[in-house]
């Protein structure tokens, strides 16, 4: 049934993050919106990790659950070349925007309060480049995030091509999912 179908087709589930992660960035987009929270955000990383969640999350994870669905149909082909691989990509690309999405809420809310961080006697506490270093850390988490994200896409560009040509991979179906029946059966 469409329960099971929710659980363990890792196409499926491709999509309904990408669901989850458009509802997380319209929730956070209003939040942004009010002039309170914005004067700490705006300028800073928090506004970058948004448009990431946005962007890798939804526009990005919406369009590799298309292409896991369309190329099979276009070429004729029975299935992908791995279901196995989808789920690699799955969770490499769902753990890499977690990963980069929270360093930038780090990161860019600790800019902001740099920012406006004043003495007693009104001066800037923190130069910008004072700033810039202490982001040095996230930027380096970020880049781990992102090298994660791409490595799902180098992989989905792997298991596209293999179905294309015509392959299928010989695999074992994932733990917990149940073997879709073929059209024979
Ligand atoms: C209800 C939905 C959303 C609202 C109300 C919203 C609101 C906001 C706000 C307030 C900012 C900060 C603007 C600033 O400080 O200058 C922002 C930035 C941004 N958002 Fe969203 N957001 C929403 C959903 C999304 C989604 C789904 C995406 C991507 C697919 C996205 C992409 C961006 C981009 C690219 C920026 C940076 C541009 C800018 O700073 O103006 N947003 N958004
Ligand atoms: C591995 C994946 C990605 C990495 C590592 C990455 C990295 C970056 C970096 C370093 C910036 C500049 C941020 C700054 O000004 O501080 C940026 C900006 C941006 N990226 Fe990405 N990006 C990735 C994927 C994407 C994707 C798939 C999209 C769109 C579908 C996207 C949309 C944007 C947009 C709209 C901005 C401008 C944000 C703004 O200045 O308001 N990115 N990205």
């Amino acid at each position: 049934g469409a329960w099971d179908k929710l659980r363990t087709d890792p196409i499926i589930r491709m999509m309904v993050m990408a669901i989850a992660f458009y509802g997380m960035s319209t929730f956070e987009g209003p939040m942004m919106s009010i002039k309170a929270v914005n004067s700490l955000s705006h300028y800073t990383d928090w506004t970058i990790g948004h448009v990431h969640s946005g962007a890798l999350g939804w526009v990005g994870m919406i369009s590799f659950g298309a292409i896991y669905y369309m190329v099979p149909k276009l070429w004729n082909r029975e299935q992908l070349y791995s279901l196995r691989l989808v789920t690699w990509h799955f969770w490499l690309a769902t753990l890499g925007i977690v990963v980069y999405a929270a360093v930038m809420w780090v990161s860019g809310i600790m800019q902001g309060l740099m920012w406006r961080e004043y003495d007693e006697q009104g001066f800037l506490v923190y130069s910008f480049a004072e700033t810039v270093a202490a982001m040095h850390p996230y930027y380096v988490m970020r880049a781990v995030g992102g090298a994660m994200y791409l490595a799902g896409a180098v992989i989905m560009t792997w298991n596209i091509t293999m179905t294309i040509l015509g392959y299928q991979r010989e695999e074992e179906p994932m733990p917990g999912s149940i073997p879709a029946l073929q059209p024979a059966q």
